[in-house]
């Protein structure tokens, strides 16, 4: 839905719906051997990465963060994506993202810091230990991903940096570079795409620097070469290919804030009786999982800060999280 006076475009849930049910039409299709006679839309599929194509990135798995729920299959991760810059189908990151060049590459970290820097990309690859971690990826339309990311702890990165006594949030944002990211000549948002979190959001062990998943380099359309995972909040605050991160004093208005504010809030954790959307956040669909694209599969009940209350509720200690969400 585009919004004409203000310039944005949203997904609102009759448009989700019908596009969910398309591409479980099409995954039936398949299921029922009639994707290989181009039945099925095969051009969907035409610029995905597959496994075992892209460069391996070796980490160990850290089990004590890893949930050990079935994980949402490869093809699912790197075919059914959220981002803008490349198109607002599901499909069209997959498509259009090979546009994206990620080398060279760098991330400048700056704002109220001791210690500014501007890493390059292969600098930043060696900072820190690669750890594997699977995470629970919720996004606000209402489906689940389960997805073995590789990374390491931001803190590890805001460490190096040293932050100072007035850093009290993180701001990071995207590439702004419409010839490698067409879908930017589109005011679907206020580009570059920038989100942020509390300074002890941003330090807390589960928030992942992520540069890969499934063993490997993330492919474009899931943020290549770098983007941020913070797996108890929905997955738009998981910002892309980011090549700017400023600490800062004041609470930085992210890009959903810009453009749709009373349905977006700063802190964003997944809450199922949270819903300023106006649409229910109270079940989620499991991509990939269930016969026949999952049509007949029931949906899941979405847990308290997606089932991480118990590493991360204190941070909010105090919070009334119906108001501040
Ligand atoms: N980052 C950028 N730069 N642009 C985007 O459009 N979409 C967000 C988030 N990060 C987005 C982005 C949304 S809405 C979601 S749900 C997740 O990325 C989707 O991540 P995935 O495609 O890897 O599942």
């Amino acid at each position: 839905m585009r919004d004409r006076q203000r310039g944005f475009s949203h997904p609102i849930p009759s448009e989700i719906t019908p596009q969910e049910v398309w591409r479980e039409r099409r995954q039936l299709l398949k299921a029922a051997g009639l994707g290989a006679l181009g039945v099925a839309a095969p051009e969907a599929r035409a610029g995905v990465a597959r496994a075992g194509t892209l460069p391996a990135l070796p980490a160990s798995r850290n089990a004590a963060l890893s949930t050990t729920e079935p994980l949402t299959p490869y093809d699912d991760v790197v075919s059914y994506n959220n981002f803008y810059e490349f198109g607002t189908d599901k499909s069209d990151p997959a498509k259009n993202a090979g546009t994206l060049r990620t080398r060279p590459w760098t991330v400048v970290v700056e704002g109220e810091v001791h210690r500014p820097r501007t890493f390059d990309i292969d600098a930043l690859l060696r900072l820190a230990p690669m750890q594997e971690r699977v995470y629970r990826h919720r996004c606000v339309e209402g489906w689940s991903m389960v997805i073995p990311w590789v990374g390491y702890s931001l803190s590890s990165l805001l460490k190096a940096v040293e932050p100072t006594g007035n850093a009290k949030f993180v701001e990071y944002t995207t590439l702004l570079d419409p010839a490698r990211m067409p879908g930017q000549s589109d005011p679907v948002l206020q580009w570059p795409y920038h989100e942020g979190l509390r300074m002890d959001e941003a330090m807390h062990p589960l928030t992942l620097l992520a540069f890969g998943l499934y063993g490997e380099v993330l492919p474009n359309q899931d943020g290549a070469p770098l983007r941020m995972v913070i797996p108890w909040k929905y997955g738009f605050k998981g910002g892309k290919s980011i090549v700017r991160i400023r600490l800062v004093e004041r609470q930085p208005v992210t890009s959903w804030m810009q453009s749709v504010p009373s349905w977006y809030g700063f802190y964003s954790n997944v809450n199922p009786t949270v819903s300023p959307q106006n649409w229910s956040q109270a079940t989620e669909r499991r991509i990939g999982e269930g016969r026949f694209g999952g049509l007949f599969t029931p949906r899941r009940k979405t847990e308290l800060f997606n089932g991480y209350g118990a590493q991360v509720a204190e941070l909010y200690r105090g919070m009334d999280l119906r108001r501040e969400f």
